[in-house]
């Protein structure tokens, strides 16, 4: 793929050489005193209660142990709120772009802290104590990011639950992580339709015995039945509350949230981050990687249910003081100039967002981005998946009028910020490329006997140790961790990325290696798709994978073989597609599903992926070698009726 990508130089002023010649130096720094390096930013960039003595103790060996700073005290909320007062209480610190055009709201500082404090005192009032689990199912709403602070000021840990996932996902989620309360609202709104979080919410909670109180914000005003005893309106709690909370004194290395991720294999995990080194890691990159400066209006485009939304809408830009714009509908609502009329109405200095968004919008032609004047903007970024050089130079070009630098910026939910990117006035870039590690970070490409790679060179990508931004563990089953993470080559970090580094050693990430795909920038299990096709009555077996698509990055290709005797209609068809909207939510749908009378297998029975694969993306000259399978039959049918 990138190869043919020449070199692209990217608009620079004395200002942006100055900052990137400062990542060049911490890059620099970070390799000659990596602790030294950690206590600095630390110092500087949270408010601790107690500093951080002991910096980093961190091991990928044997029970993999992570800890950074933790001798150190703090509170996120303070980080985020409470220091600010001083200098910018009265700055917005929340920008809300409502989903109808014309609806908008902003918080300040000052009032977004008596918010979390009213809320993390109504929570107290609830019962919810330092490291209780609470569950936000919501909207894109300030009082989404008032929840989730509201929860770290009091020492709960939060698990946010995007949306968009139906209530047998929203239920697993919480047995898992063992909440007691859940905040939810009564509906959302997403492109001028509604979404009825609390009926979901209602659903899940037919089968979370242990939830004894969900907390309702009203947001379209629509009337929902109240469970008396458990439901609580929002308002009314708040109403009550002392705007009075201490935050609570947490050590560095205590949860500060859980976020469900989907892997290659079994239920979503949920992974576990810190306080301390995750919030020196969203403010550190935050603010490197976007060149953030005081006073600029910052908007990630991501939902809050995502980590992207995490870091980048929540943690780093509250804590670096930053003014932060919230969107709650959809880039193509009404049209698809409203991005860019949200940019101009609000003045938008740094836009990220994902290259499906960007696809999407590309189809659309330049007449809805040329509507938009977007003189405000200066920096752009990308996230969630590679982006094709046409995407990145139509991005760069119309969007960004060939002013804007672009960051391309990888990581995972598991990374907690970036890891790899550009920084703006870095050069060159290459489109595609998200060009080189971040100061601190210890990219290795492996070959797939774990043999660590020099020079140019193709493989896995690893990571040789810890950052402090990385996750910890995976909520209550370490060993899943180790499992996941670190058995696959010992003592390194294994992304399940592969990655090229060229001959300038440039990464370029080229997609999962294993069997997690990433579907309009949403990450998903194929194994999660398979299960919920295969709790349907009618299916005896199917196999998920992934395929290019154009808009989407990835679409999802199911084939399902129905049990003895079930017809194969059109009708059953439709209901296997809402069988699965039902089970997981609308971003698992696959996008085709074909009927297989029969897998390929191995003689052991294993399904070979790769072939599907291959027929998936209509690569059908190229299957390999089909001897080894137990019936190479199935494959001139699956090949004869490949959908396209
Ligand atoms: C992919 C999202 C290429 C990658 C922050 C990773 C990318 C997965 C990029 C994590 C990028 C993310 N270029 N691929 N700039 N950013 N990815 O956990 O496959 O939702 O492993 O975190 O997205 O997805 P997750």
């Amino acid at each position: 793929m990138p190869d043919h990508v020449d070199y692209a130089s990217q608009p620079t002023s004395p200002r942006l050489t100055e900052s990137a010649a400062r990542v060049a130096t911490l890059r620099a720094e970070a390799a000659a005193d990596i602790e030294g390096f950690w206590k600095r930013e630390a110092m500087s960039r949270i408010a601790w209660v107690k500093p951080p003595t002991r910096i980093k103790n961190t091991s990928f060996e044997g029970d993999v142990s992570i800890k950074w700073f933790e001798d150190g005290t703090l509170n996120a909320s303070v980080s985020c709120l409470d220091r600010h007062l001083e200098t910018r209480g009265d700055q917005t610190a929340i920008i809300w772009e409502g989903d109808e055009p014309g609806s908008q709201d902003s918080v300040t500082y000052r009032d977004l802290h008596t918010r979390v404090c009213k809320f993390a005192n109504a929570l107290k009032g609830l019962g919810v104590r330092k490291g209780d689990r609470v569950t936000i199912y919501m909207p894109m709403v300030i009082e989404a990011a008032v929840a989730m602070l509201a929860s770290a000021r009091i020492g709960a840990i939060h698990s946010v639950v995007f949306g968009g996932f139906s209530p047998h996902s929203l239920a697993g989620r919480i047995q898992d992580c063992k909440s007691s309360v859940v905040i939810t609202s009564d509906e959302a709104r997403r492109g001028g339709k509604r979404v009825p979080l609390k009926a979901n919410t209602d659903e899940a909670l037919k089968t979370c015995p242990d939830v004894t109180a969900v907390v309702v914000v009203a947001v379209t005003g629509a009337t929902v039945p109240m469970v008396a005893g458990r439901d609580h309106d929002y308002a009314t709690l708040v109403a009550d509350a002392s705007a009075d909370c201490p935050p609570e004194e947490m050590g560095a290395e205590d949860p500060l949230f859980i976020l469900y991720t989907s892997g290659s294999t079994g239920t979503p995990k949920g992974v576990q981050h810190t306080t301390g080194g995750y919030m020196v890691w969203a403010s550190f990159t935050h603010e490197l990687v976007f060149d953030y400066r005081p006073g600029e209006i910052f908007w990630c485009t991501a939902d809050v249910g995502w980590v992207t939304g995490h870091t980048y809408i929540v943690y780093g830009p509250l804590a670096n003081g930053a003014t932060t714009l919230m969107f709650e509908g959809v880039p193509t609502y009404p049209d698809s100039g409203r991005l860019w009329e949200v940019v101009d109405k609000h003045k938008v200095e740094i836009f990220y967002t994902a290259p499906t968004a960007i696809r999407a919008l590309m189809r659309d032609g330049d007449e809805p981005v040329k509507r938009s004047s977007r003189t405000s903007l200066r920096v752009l970024g990308t996230v969630g998946e590679p982006i094709n050089p046409e995407a990145w130079e139509w991005y760069y070009s119309v969007v960004g009028d060939s002013r804007c630098p672009i960051v391309d910026t990888w990581w995972q939910t598991e990374t907690g910020g970036h890891l790899i990117s550009p920084v703006p006035g870095m050069n060159p870039l290459k489109p595609g490329s998200a060009t080189l590690p971040l100061p601190g970070v210890k990219p290795l490409i492996v070959d797939s006997n774990g043999t660590p790679l020099e020079g140019e060179a193709d493989g896995h990508l690893c990571i040789a140790d810890s950052w402090p931004g990385q996750m910890r563990t995976v909520f209550g089953d370490h060993d899943r961790f180790i499992k996941t993470y670190f058995s696959t080559y010992k003592g390194l970090y294994f992304t399940g990325d592969g990655a090229r580094r060229d001959a300038d050693g440039y990464y370029w990430i080229t997609g999962r290696v294993d069997d997690v795909i990433n579907v309009s920038g949403h990450r998903m299990g194929t194994a999660e798709v398979e299960s919920a096709l295969g709790s349907h009555h009618h299916v005896a077996e199917s196999a998920v994978v992934g395929y290019p698509h154009d808009v989407k990055g990835q679409g999802i290709y199911a084939y399902v073989t129905l049990k003895h005797g079930v017809e194969a209609t059109e009708a059953l068809l439709k209901e296997l597609a809402g069988w699965v909207r039902k089970e997981i939510g609308p971003i698992a749908v696959p996008d085709v599903i074909q009927w297989a009378p029969g897998l390929p297998k191995t003689r052991s029975g294993k399904i070979m992926r790769r072939i599907l694969r291959k027929i998936a993306a209509n690569e059908v000259d190229s299957l390999g070698d089909t001897s080894t399978l137990a019936d190479p039959a199935v494959v001139d049918d699956l090949v004869s009726n490949r959908k396209k």
